[in-house]
């Protein structure tokens, strides 16, 4: 058993991985400051602080917890807050990122994993599927200050040596996904056809994009506590997917159409994104387990028994 902090902890893919490292016998602490996560989605088992990674407070718990391993999802997820605000953004995924890691230096903490993005660092990247290799480029300022923040890890290592592995996911899908913003269009395209409503599409639906499924995504996140990694790992399905053709899943298993407004492509968004994730299998024995086909009837079954709840 082990002491663990999950920052992020009531969002969508944070409180997957809590509910796991629960299951799994371990002590969860949970910093969240529920900008987008939910309370309900956050496991009755864990320790909850609702703070902004921002707050001095931090060392304090962090002192009190005394933490084995700390997992940092916490972060401002949209690419175009990040086009319109750079400054907010760099505040919560840059500085109040550092704030965690300085926290983990002082009490010197086993290891920290951060979840970073694979979707968003490359650019628009001529080798598809992408490997972690290829030179990063990011479009939006999410994407520079993510990559900024592995590079922070990267120092910490060598001058503190602070244990760490970096994930970058691709586009990462499934229950409890976050409807009202712009990431995940599985789940905004889901939750509005099975309430009979309006999905927006911007750009010409040809864009392509990786689709992995939350439980995957989990399922690595918590083998890289056990190894020693310090680099970036793909986390993706490895295939390319455009939307026109998961806007054709979808129906397919509805049994019925989704009625979708075209809008112009938004600025800072890529035309291309496919990664390699063949390091993560070499590095953890990972493979992603659930298909797209299998990943949407979860997520529209999960949608719909959520709806009758509400
Ligand atoms: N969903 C994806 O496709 C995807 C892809 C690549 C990387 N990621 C990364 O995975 C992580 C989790 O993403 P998600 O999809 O679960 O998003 P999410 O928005 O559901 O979760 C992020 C959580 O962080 C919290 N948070 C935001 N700002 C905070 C702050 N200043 N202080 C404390 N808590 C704060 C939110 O309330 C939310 O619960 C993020 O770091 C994200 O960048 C996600």
């Amino acid at each position: 058993m082990s002491n663990i902090l999950v920052t992020g902890g009531a969002g969508f893919i944070g409180s997957t991985l809590v509910d796991k490292l629960i299951l799994a016998g371990n002590k969860v602490v949970v910093v969240d400051d529920l900008s987008a996560g939910r309370k309900d989605y956050l496991n009755p088992l864990a320790k909850f602080y609702q703070l902004d990674i921002n707050s001095p407070e931090l060392e304090r718990i962090f002192q009190l917890e005394k933490f084995d391993f700390v997992y940092h999802l916490a972060a401002q997820i949209e690419i175009s807050k990040s086009v319109a605000n750079p400054l907010q953004d760099n505040q919560i995924n840059v500085i109040g990122a550092w704030n965690i890691l300085e926290n983990c230096r002082r009490q010197q903490i086993k290891k920290i994993i951060f979840s970073s993005t694979g979707g968003a660092i490359y650019g628009e990247a001529d080798e598809i599927p992408t490997k972690e290799s290829y030179p990063t480029y990011p479009l939006s300022f999410y994407g520079i200050h993510k990559l900024t923040f592995e590079k922070y890890l990267n120092s910490y290592y060598h001058l503190y040596h602070l244990d760490y592995t970096i994930l970058r996911f691709a586009n990462v899908y499934g229950p409890r996904q976050f409807k009202g913003g712009e990431a995940g269009v599985i789940a905004i395209f889901i939750d509005n056809a099975v309430r009979g409503r309006e999905s927006k599409q911007y750009g010409d639906g040809q864009q392509t994009r990786d689709f992995v499924y939350v439980d995957d995504v989990v399922q690595a996140l918590q083998s890289a506590q056990e190894i020693t990694c310090h680099g970036e790992l793909n986390i993706s399905s490895g295939v390319e997917t455009n939307l026109l053709d998961i806007r054709q899943k979808i129906e397919k298993a509805l049994g019925s159409a989704i009625i979708v407004k075209e809008l112009s492509a938004r600025a800072g968004e890529q035309r291309r994104s496919c990664l390699d994730h063949q390091r993560a299998s070499d590095v953890l024995n990972w493979y992603p387990r659930v298909d797209l086909e299998e990943g949407i009837k979860r997520t529209i079954n999960w949608t719909k028994s959520h709806l009758q709840e509400e």
